[in-house]
């Protein structure tokens, strides 16, 4: 009798109680978040110790398991959702994809083939190609849903390789005589080049990296240079990774020159637009798609910059069918569910099980609608210039990029004499660049130990500079404001610190 009471799923009415519960749960967070820690201040190991190491034996009520949550879960987070969360690229969620995700929890299909999902399969391709219209791309590009760029980036340069060497896929790269490829991408692109380099067997070595402008995008003459050079040494060019929106400044590469070489040297080009291409449905950021027409692929990650929760990307390739000759499988017991003339998604890369994702993605796009996501992107891009003129106002404090789309970045100069009043003493007029990099190390570091703010920290020109990613829909100019008061206390206090132990290291500690 007791096992009896064990099978099956927890009764209608009790469950319809605990979706309640559970709606008061999302909303009272979604409420209170502002009032939260961004993030934790616990040490390593913290949550594990808070929590029981044995799986339980019997099951436990839904209120406990919530309680836990509440006791350990949520204060154990870094809250990118906070308004106050600033680091990476303004990640956000909002109410719309709340639910969208609610909705996409009980229906739990695969979205493998069209006939194990019909719905999801056909809405997958309903919102990839709502988004290619909002990005203004060719006819002739056809989508698929993944969960990340990285993803992406590999299916991409799996059928570079395959249409650069044939047969690659049947026989592998020795088997099919493949010469060694080379693939470009500048110096700021993103590390998922060299991880699809290592997955496809190309060696991560063989990605090179192209050296920048002043303002971080691609030299086209260096990455020209750079092939003629592999030829010579017969390497293989095979493909060169043009960024929109670069990770540190989200730099823009000049599409249309890289797009002139790559048809020079019949090389595949692939465009990462994962965060920087969600901005090209602003009419005024149109210019960012210049030459995207010429591309071969093209990643746009809407969970970057058009407001759907991680995961989320999409993989354009020119021609879809490209990338279903090079992995499409169908083993035996998929052969009745994989009726011809329908698109099984399953055909367009390495997973089979698929979720559905396009269902939240199609919640968000239809609350929001065009002109809803656009009027939010131009607020984060309006935050972001408002940031820079503030930062630009303060002398202590430098530009260290141009402020492109949500991103900004700038470094503390260090004491100005006559600026930052340091206590006894006057702090030394100039100080070495390591130890303005070890100042804006620290003030980011604080900030974030504080709990009430979250920034990130990158190198550019081999100095540490300070990053400012808008794009949360919760961050208002508020906010921003706040955060910035935060930033110039901080790096007062930091250069106290650091003037006062500069200080006792001269007078021996006194
Ligand atoms: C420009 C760029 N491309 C690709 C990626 C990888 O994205 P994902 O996390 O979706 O793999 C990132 C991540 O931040 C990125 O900034």
């Amino acid at each position: 009798m007791k096992n009896r009471q064990n099978l099956g799923d927890t009764s209608p009415e009790e469950f319809r109680r605990q979706l309640h519960e559970l709606a008061d749960w999302i909303a009272d967070f979604r409420q209170t978040l502002g009032s939260l820690r961004v993030a934790p201040n616990d040490k390593p190991g913290a949550i594990l110790a808070a929590l029981p190491a044995e799986p339980p034996e019997e099951g436990e009520s839904f209120e406990k398991i919530l309680g836990d949550v509440d006791r350990v879960i949520v204060p154990g987070m870094v809250h990118w959702s906070h308004p106050m969360f600033l680091g990476y690229f303004g990640w956000t969620t909002s109410s719309p994809a709340i639910l969208g995700e609610i909705i996409t929890a009980p229906l739990n299909v695969n979205a493998m083939t069209w006939r194990t999902c019909p719905a999801a399969t056909e809405l997958e391709t309903l919102v990839v190609d709502w988004i290619r219209q909002w990005m203004d791309f060719p006819r002739e590009f056809g989508g698929v849903v993944y969960d990340t760029a990285s993803v992406g980036v590999m299916h991409a340069l799996a059928v570079a390789r395959e249409e650069a060497a044939p047969s690659v896929r049947k026989r592998g790269l020795i088997g099919a005589g493949a010469p060694v490829f080379r693939i470009y991408a500048s110096e700021q692109a993103h590390s998922s080049a060299e991880k699809a380099a290592i997955a496809l067997g190309l060696g991560e070595e063989n990605v090179q990296r192209v050296p920048t402008d002043a303002h971080f995008c691609m030299d086209p003459s260096a990455l020209r240079e750079m092939i003629a050079r592999d030829v010579r040494d017969t390497f293989k060019p095979l493909a060169v990774i043009a960024t929109v929106g670069t990770t540190s400044t989200a730099s823009v590469d000049p599409v249309p020159e890289i797009a002139r070489i790559c048809r020079e040297n019949k090389m595949w080009l692939h465009i990462d637009g994962a965060y920087g291409a969600g901005f090209a449905i602003l009419p005024e950021n149109k210019s960012l798609t210049n030459g995207w027409g010429e591309a071969d692929s093209i990643v746009v990650n809407p969970h970057k910059s058009l407001f759907v929760p991680l995961d989320f990307s999409v993989l354009y390739v020119r021609d879809l069918e490209r990338l279903r000759r090079v992995f499409t499988l169908v083993p035996e017991y998929l052969r009745g569910d994989t009726v011809q003339a329908q698109k099984n998604y399953m055909d367009y890369g390495i997973q089979l099980g698929r979720r559905f994702r396009a269902l939240k993605a199609w919640v968000i796009f239809r609350s929001f609608g065009r002109e809803g996501m656009a009027a939010r992107l131009r607020e984060c891009v309006r935050l972001a210039n408002l940031l820079a003129e503030w930062i630009k106002s303060d002398e202590r404090f430098e530009a260290a990029a141009p402020v492109s789309m949500g991103v900004v970045c700038f470094r503390f100069m260090g004491p100005v004499a006559g600026v930052v009043d340091v206590g006894p003493g006057s702090p030394p007029p100039a100080t070495t660049e390591d130890k303005i990099d070890q100042l804006n190390s620290d003030i980011v570091e604080k900030i974030n130990a504080s709990g009430r703010a979250y920034l990130t920290q990158t190198k550019l020109n081999d100095r540490t500079v300070m990053r400012i990613g808008l794009g949360n829909v919760l961050t208002t100019e508020d906010h921003l404001g706040n955060v910035w008061e935060m930033i110039r206390k901080t790096a007062e206090a930091c250069c106290r610190t650091a003037f006062q132990e500069g200080f006792d290291n001269q007078t021996g500690g006194a």
